[in-house]
């Protein structure tokens, strides 16, 4: 279908076939593929929260936005960290500080206004927690019934979040990939918006590239990411070219994807030079970065693009270590990130050992999840016993 410059669409990465954004698609209709948003040259007023940056995002009525505040999250500096570190320059983009505690919230933002916008009649999501419990709250806000469907092994927290909201909570005896297969079916059946947080949902991509745009003034040298397909590496990394393509960037910084040792399909087709394939599914405590993407594995082959466009690279970190980085991130700068969002900075000594990055560098680490949602017993230390109300026990324990 041929259609004007000036309207958003959405083309297929894979046949160049273009999709009307009225669909809400979630794939290419013709082979599947994955879709890139194209945002058209229109005028729409600014707003709160995302809309921000309304010039870069689809065209929505502003009595259609969902908005709970989400963006606009600080970029702070890691002094402490960064010396522990043997870093001159870190930074802590804080994805955390978002409405329901992750950067998922800008996903959902964008794609429950576009289910309002097109009068779509409720949407469906896999999820590994986090993105249930933003799918979850923004459906609340919209008014719409929302499907979620998590492996029953998700962190409890994120499980009680997903549910306060009155979204319908499907806990399945299963991986990731399982949950997301059938959030395809489902959207299918229901006639929902498929908003799973990987390339099935387009609008992800956009939605986080608004990262990048707040962070773009501090002109980093190297941005780290944790991902598990990788949706928004991708999206930075797209904010960030489209801010170069405009001239409002003089660099576009290197982009370090980094995944859990116990599952890292990605990182493995990084390191071998091949197609992503996927990886088996083993415990880890970064528990947001479990998806082997079997039945997507050209979700990794995808989000790889954008690492070598732009001289990147990608790396695996064990438990142990970003248990050790959690704690750290923690002691030294007061900020508590689940596992997952602790990843990168866990990344990091092996990074500077590798050569990866120099320690004169500008490094942003993005912190995606906030540590109340997922706190494992090894960081959290056994409660102190309770002293008796007085002076003489508390100093003796000060003491002790
Ligand atoms: C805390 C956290 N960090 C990172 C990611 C990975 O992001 P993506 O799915 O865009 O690769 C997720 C995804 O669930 C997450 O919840
Ligand atoms: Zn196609």
């Amino acid at each position: 279908m041929s259609r004007s410059a000036q309207s958003d669409r959405l083309i297929c990465t894979a046949c160049s076939h273009e999709e009307a954004i009225e669909a809400v698609a979630s794939t290419c209709s013709i082979c599947d593929g994955i879709l890139n948003l194209v945002v058209g040259s229109h005028d729409q007023p600014t707003g709160d929260g995302l809309w921000r940056w309304h010039e870069h995002l689809p065209r929505v009525a502003p009595a259609n936005r969902v908005i709970l505040g989400e963006g606009s999250t600080p970029l702070l500096t890691a002094p402490r960290l960064a010396a522990r570190l043997g870093l001159a320059d870190l930074m802590i983009k804080n994805e955390s500080l978002q409405p329901t505690g992750s950067f998922k919230d800008r996903a959902l933002a964008l794609a429950t206004s576009l289910a309002k916008e097109y009068g779509r009649n409720g949407i469906v999501l896999s999820s590994s927690g986090n993105g249930g419990a933003a799918a979850a709250a923004y459906a609340a806000r919209a008014g719409l019934p929302a499907v979620i469907l998590v492996p029953a092994t998700a962190s409890p927290a994120k499980l009680k979040q997903i549910m306060i909201p009155g979204a319908q909570l499907i806990t399945v005896d299963g991986a990731t990939h399982d949950c997301c297969l059938l959030a395809r079916r489902v959207a299918f059946e229901l006639g929902y918006v498929n908003v799973t947080t990987t390339f099935y949902c387009p609008y992800d991509v956009d939605a986080y590239a608004t990262i990048a745009y707040e962070m773009a003034e501090a002109e980093p040298d190297v941005v780290l990411v944790p991902i598990s397909s990788g949706p928004i590496l991708a999206g930075v990394m797209k904010g960030f070219e489209r801010l170069a393509q405009r001239r409002l960037l003089r660099r576009i910084p290197r982009p370090i994807a980094v995944q859990s040792a116990a599952c890292r399909p990605i990182v493995d087709a990084f390191e071998s030079g091949s197609a992503t394939i996927s990886s088996h599914h083993r415990f880890t405590v970064a528990s947001a970065l479990n998806d082997t993407l079997q039945g997507y594995e050209r979700d990794g082959d995808h989000t790889l693009r954008f690492v070598h466009r732009h001289n990147g690279s990608a790396i695996a970190v064990d438990d142990r270590d970003v248990l050790e980085a959690m704690s750290l991130l923690a002691r030294l700068e007061g900020i508590i990130v689940e596992p997952s969002a602790a990843a990168p900075l866990a990344a990091l000594p092996h990074l500077l050992a590798n050569g990866a990055i120099r320690a004169d560098e500008r490094v942003v680490a993005i912190t995606t999840g906030h540590g109340l949602k997922d706190m494992p017993d090894a960081v959290t230390p056994a409660l102190p016993k309770p002293i008796s109300p007085n002076m003489e026990s508390l100093m003796r324990h000060l003491h002790s």
